[in-house]
């Protein structure tokens, strides 16, 4: 019960990594608030964590919209009366090379991906400064730190997510918030099968190239990345503030 007591809103819990972390945080005594554009996903993450005994409730969130967001915190506190974690899971998936990127697509990556973290963080920090404090855990990437071909939009998105995060673990330390990311490796989930689809690249192939990139030689499970972000939920990382925590298989180190 590393997480007892505590309340955590989660963006992007209706799929993949998000709702790996949902259900673990459940697990671990954390009441869950679920937010996300996916209403039958976010309803899928809270039956799960009911029928294993938890408590957790969604909010329909377009986390690039911010009064969207002024109504997840209102819903948060309604429900729970404050909030301890908050996770920046939400992603949009926006790829290619510069040329192909028209000012729409722009305008979503960075909407979701940039400006949808600093909208939860402006909009729950009155209620985390006036608890005493809390974590927040943006979920970036190995992309937030590489070059990668034809990944423009989502690594400047990404890269953007990292320095947010240093930025206010420097302005919100004084509220005795910490501010984190974790910078996943390739993780096999439901935002991948959709990259393959729309790419059109054979999936077989798609996963020996994943896995072969780095030292374990296999794709990651959602629930590797969750196990993370408790850690930087919990007050076990009490003096980590700023910091990406690449969970990688060691990709990055080769
Ligand atoms: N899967 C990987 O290999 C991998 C690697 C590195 C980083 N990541 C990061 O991990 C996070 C989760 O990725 P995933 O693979 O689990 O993807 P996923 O597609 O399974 O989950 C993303 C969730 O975000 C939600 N979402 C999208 N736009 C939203 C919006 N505007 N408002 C609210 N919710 C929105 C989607 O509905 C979905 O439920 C993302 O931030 C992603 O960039 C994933």
């Amino acid at each position: 019960m590393r997480l007892e007591k505590k309340i955590a809103v989660v963006t992007g819990g209706a799929s993949g990594i998000g709702a790996a972390i949902c259900e673990l945080f459940a697990r671990e005594g954390a009441r869950v608030v679920v937010a996300d554009i996916d209403a039958d996903g976010g309803a899928q993450t809270v039956s799960s964590i009911e029928s294993d005994g938890g408590d957790a409730i969604f909010v329909k969130t377009d986390v690039s919209q911010e009064d969207e967001v002024s109504d997840l915190v209102t819903a948060t506190l309604d429900s729970y009366g404050g909030v301890d974690v908050l996770v920046n899971d939400a992603a949009a998936f926006v790829f290619g090379e510069v040329q192909d990127v028209t000012a729409d697509d722009w305008a979503k990556v960075l909407g979701v991906n940039v400006l949808g973290a600093a909208h939860t963080v402006k909009n729950f920090l009155p209620t985390m400064s006036d608890n005493g404090g809390g974590s927040i855990v943006n979920i970036a990437s190995i992309s937030s730190l590489i070059a990668q071909p034809a990944f423009v939009p989502y690594n400047t998105s990404k890269g953007a997510l990292l320095q947010l995060t240093r930025c206010l673990a420097l302005d919100l330390a004084k509220y005795n918030i910490r501010v984190n990311c974790i910078c996943p490796g390739s993780i096999y989930t439901a935002g991948t099968e959709r990259h393959i689809q729309f790419e059109k690249i054979d999936k077989a192939e798609f996963l020996k190239e994943a896995s072969e990139s780095n030292f374990l030689k296999r794709v990651g499970e959602p629930i590797e990345i969750a196990y993370g972000a408790l850690f930087l939920a919990s007050d076990e990382s009490s003096f980590v503030t700023g910091t990406p925590l690449i969970m990688d298989g060691g990709f990055l180190a080769q």
